[in-house]
């Protein structure tokens, strides 16, 4: 278990994922900017706290709120994020650079950085399965320290954690790139899965 996880957003991505996370017996605070009126932690037992107390209570946060409001977040809660890990699971669309690990370096530089959950669609977190068998799901971090952590939370949604290699998040938005085109034909709920020895 990897301490406890502030989910900030709790929406489509956010809501999703915190409550997975719960479930599967992680400790998790959900961030709001509406705490007293969220149903954010739905059956479970996470709490919901306001973003500053939750960001403080957290050794891990993971960032599911609009890019366009991840600068203000850094700013905010710069000194409460230090040495925490961080994933950032925004997309910053239409690109070309979707990750904010440059604005994390810039304004919360002793923040370790991971990128993970960016790359598929929240209805595949809430259904990782196909035919019973669990897709892949990629993600970097800056430190390899912070590899199981990550892991972790990829298995707690019930896909199987799959390293894009230290320091990638350029990946990450490929990954993205590569496969938001097959949600048009395919539906939204559609993943990778890595076949190999
Ligand atoms: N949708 C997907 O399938 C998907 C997949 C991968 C990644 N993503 C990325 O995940 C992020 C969230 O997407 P989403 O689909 O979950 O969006 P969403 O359903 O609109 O939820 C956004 C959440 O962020 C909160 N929020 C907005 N600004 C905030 C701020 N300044 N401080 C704290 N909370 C704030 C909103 O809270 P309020 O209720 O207060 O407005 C809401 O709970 C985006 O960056 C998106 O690109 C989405």
């Amino acid at each position: 278990m990897s301490g406890t996880i502030a989910v900030i957003g709790t929406g489509n991505i956010g809501g999703t994922l915190g409550r997975a996370f719960a479930k599967a017996g992680h400790a998790v605070v959900f961030g709001s900017r509406h705490p007293a009126t969220s149903g954010a932690s739905g059956d479970t037992d996470a709490k919901v706290t306001t973003v500053a107390e939750a960001v403080v209570a957290a050794d891990t946060v993971l960032l599911a709120i609009p890019a366009g409001d991840v600068e203000t977040f850094l700013t905010d809660h710069a000194a409460a994020l230090a040495g925490k890990l961080l994933i950032d699971a925004t997309n910053r669309f239409p690109g070309p650079v979707l990750h904010s690990a440059d604005l994390v370096a810039r304004l919360a530089p002793t923040a370790r950085y991971a990128r993970a959950f960016n790359n598929q669609a929240w209805e595949t977190f809430a259904n990782p399965r196909w035919d019973g068998v669990p897709g892949n799901l990629f993600y970097t971090v800056d430190d390899a320290a912070d590899a199981p952590a990550v892991e972790a939370l990829i298995s707690a949604v019930g896909l199987v954690p799959t390293f894009a290699g230290p320091n990638r998040p350029d990946l990450l938005d490929a990954a993205l790139f590569l496969l938001a085109p097959s949600f048009a034909t395919l539906g939204r709920r559609t993943g990778f899965r890595l076949v190999h020895d």
